[in-house]
Formats: structure tokens, C-alpha cells, sequence
């Protein structure tokens, strides 16, 4: 950090009022980051990911205390869960207030909202004084930047200013939690664990159905690098990588934490850090090393899926599911 100072939060808010778009680092992912009450700078957003239009965006405001007028109203278990984890890697999807335009939530009834845990994301936030709409900062399907440089390669002149706060700290994105039904349900897991949500509400949470290593047509790709990604058993890793280096490719390696202590051959290797809040931290710049390094081919494992673990096998599967072409 220290690349920010008061006066670049300035213009950064002044970019977003004049309706522009500005990279804002979070705790999670770097964001795109536009006014979410200027329907003209949110559909820019959707250009230059290029994303679909029906894909809804996160609100991020300064605090729980600024929800009024962005929800239509607040379940107690969202004031609960909004208690505990913001700021925080906590999504939560609740009833569209008046101040959400329908370009942002993709013409639904409903809002994500979150509360970054970034001292410059939430500096932006109270100079700004309104919501900012941002997704992750990169093309639609690709790899989430985690580093001010990832935004500037991956989008380059599209965005108008960035915020450059070092590396972000839990690497993955939030936790999506689904506050508008009976009883809450996790949509995409993330930053805040499954257990500790679960401890919060006092009762277990229903995960999105997870699929088998290898099986294919479930998971359309997202979170891709252009390198294909195959998921094997970690036992199976070095032989696989070694298998396809033989037949001719250029192989990227995500050699799992407690491997035994072979010199893979492959083109190149990353060492996944035991830790698993390490690994979440590095997943997407593994991601992007491996891609920088020319590799066709990443064969990796999946973490155990419990802990930060769920939401990096959600992203691991994601990259390996299927090319889309639309
Ligand atoms: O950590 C994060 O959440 C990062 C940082 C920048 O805040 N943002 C992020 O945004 O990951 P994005 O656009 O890449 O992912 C947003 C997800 C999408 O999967 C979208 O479908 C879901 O949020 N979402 C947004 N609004 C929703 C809604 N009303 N109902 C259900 N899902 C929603
Ligand atoms: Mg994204």
C-alpha cells in the first residue's frame, strides 16, 4: 500500500460522479467499480467485461447502517449475519430498494450487497457517499484479479482510474448468502466459511450441489485461465502432469501441500501453500503465473472442501468446467 493517498480517493470519487469507472482493491478481489445509481456507468461495466446484462451486480456501501433505500427491508437473520461479518467477505442477496437501478441487479427483484473490509475501498466508499456497483475486475469467465497490475493487464484503457492497495488479502471472492427466502442459502461459497455462518445462525446451511472431479457439462467455465484446467485425485497429480508432458505439452503443475518430494517434469510448478487461507491468497495469481508462462495444460487437485477450502475446489471446478463459446 502507500501508492494511495487522500488525494487519489478524491479523484477516484470524482471519476465515479462523473460517471466513470474505477478498479478498487476489497480484501476479496479487485472490483469495476461504477456509481450504482447511474444506469448509463453500470451498463458500461457489462462492455467492457463483456458480460450478460442478466448477470447482476454487488452493491458495495460504507456500512450496514447506510442499507436504507438500498434493500426494501432487512430479515433479522440478515441483520444477524451483517453484525458478524461486515466489513467482511459476506455477500448478502436481499428485496431491491428504490435506489438500485434494474441494470444492476440484471432486471431482479433482488440485490447483492456487501460491505468491503479494504481501508481504501471503504475511504472511497464515505467520500463518495452513494453505492458502487463491481463486480470482479476482469473479462467476463476469466481469472479474478487479486493485484492493482492483474486489473491494468487484464482491462487496460477500459477503466477510467485504479486504485492500486497492494494485493488483496483472502484471494477469493465473498460468500453469497441469499437472505430473501424462509431460511438462508448460500449461493457461492467464499471468504466467510460455511461453519462460521453456520455457528452465527445457530443451524446448518444448504451448499450449492458440489459435482465429482471429472465430471464434465456441469460447471460452464468461469474463473478460467486460458491454460485448460484438469482435476485429478492428489495422488494422481505428478503421474497425470507427467503423462501430458510426455505426449507433447507445455504442463502446468499445482503440486498439492505434503507431496512427496519429486522433481516434477512439467513446465512449470506451483507448490500449493499448506495453508489454506495461503492457497485462497494465491489461487488466482497461480492461476495467471501459469498462463504468463505460456502452459496449455494445469493439472491440479481439489482442498479438502471444508473451511476456506469449499471456495477454492468451487473455483478450481469452475476453471476446469466446460469452454463456453457464447
Ligand atoms: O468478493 C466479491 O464479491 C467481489 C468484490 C469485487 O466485491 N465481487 C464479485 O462480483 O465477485 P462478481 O460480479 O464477479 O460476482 C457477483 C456474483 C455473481 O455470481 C452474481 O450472479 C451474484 O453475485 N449476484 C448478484 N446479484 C445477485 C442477486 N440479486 N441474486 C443472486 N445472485 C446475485
Ligand atoms: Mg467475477
Amino acid at each position: 500500500m502507500g501508492r494511495v493517498t487522500v488525494s487519489n480517493i478524491d479523484k477516484a470519487a470524482a471519476v465515479l460522479r462523473a460517471g466513470g469507472l474505477v478498479a478498487l482493491p476489497t480484501e476479496t478481489v479487485y472490483g469495476l467499480g461504477a456509481n450504482a445509481e447511474d444506469p448509463t456507468a453500470v451498463s458500461r461495466i457489462f462492455q467492457v467485461k463483456g458480460r450478460p446484462p442478466t448477470h447482476p451486480l454487488i452493491v458495495h456501501i460504507a456500512g450496514a447502517e447506510h442499507l436504507d433505500g438500498w434493500v426494501k427491508e432487512v430479515p433479522a437473520a440478515a441483520r444477524l449475519l451483517a453484525e458478524h461479518f461486515w466489513p467482511g467477505p459476506l455477500t448478502l442477496v436481499l428485496r431491491r430498494g428504490a435506489r438500485v437501478p434494474l441494470e444492476a441487479t440484471g432486471g431482479l427483484q433482488t440485490v447483492a450487497v456487501r460491505v468491503p473490509d479494504h481501508p481504501i475501498a471503504l475511504a472511497l466508499l464515505k467520500v463518495f457517499g452513494g453505492g458502487i456497483t463491481a463486480p470482479s475486475a476482469n473479462r467476463f469467465g476469466s481469472v479474478s484479479p487479486t493485484a492493482a497490475d492483474d486489473v491494468r493487464a487484464e482491462l487496460g484503457d477500459a477503466v477510467d482510474f485504479v486504485l492500486d492497495g497492494g494485493p488483496c488479502e483472502v484471494g477469493v471472492e465473498s460468500t453469497i448468502v441469499d437472505v430473501t427466502g424462509d431460511t438462508p442459502a448460500i449461493l457461492r461459497p467464499g471468504g466467510v466459511t460455511c461453519e462460521n455462518l453456520e455457528a452465527v445462525l445457530g443451524h446448518p446451511l444448504t451448499v450449492p450441489a458440489a459435482s465429482h472431479v471429472r465430471v464434465p457439462g456441469q460447471h460452464p467455465s468461469h474463473y478460467a485461465p486460458r491454460a485448460r484446467v484438469v482435476l485429478v485425485e492428489p495422488e494422481e497429480v505428478i503421474a497425470e502432469a507427467e503423462r501430458a508432458s510426455g505426449a507433447g505439452q507445455q504442463v502446468g503443475v499445482f503440486l498439492p501441500a505434503g507431496s512427496p518430494d519429486a522433481s516434477v517434469k512439467a513446465h512449470a510448478v506451483v507448490a500449493v501453500p499448506a495453508s489454506v487461507a495461503a492457497y485462497a491468497r494465491g489461487l488466482y495469481g497461480f492461476l495467471r503465473e501459469l498462463d504468463q508462462k505460456g502452459c496449455d495444460l494445469i493439472v491440479a487437485s481439489l482442498p479438502a472442501e471444508e473451511g476456506l477450502g469449499l471456495a477454492i475446489a468451487n473455483r478450481l471446478r469452475r476453471a476446469a468446467g466446460p469452454r463456453s463459446t457464447v
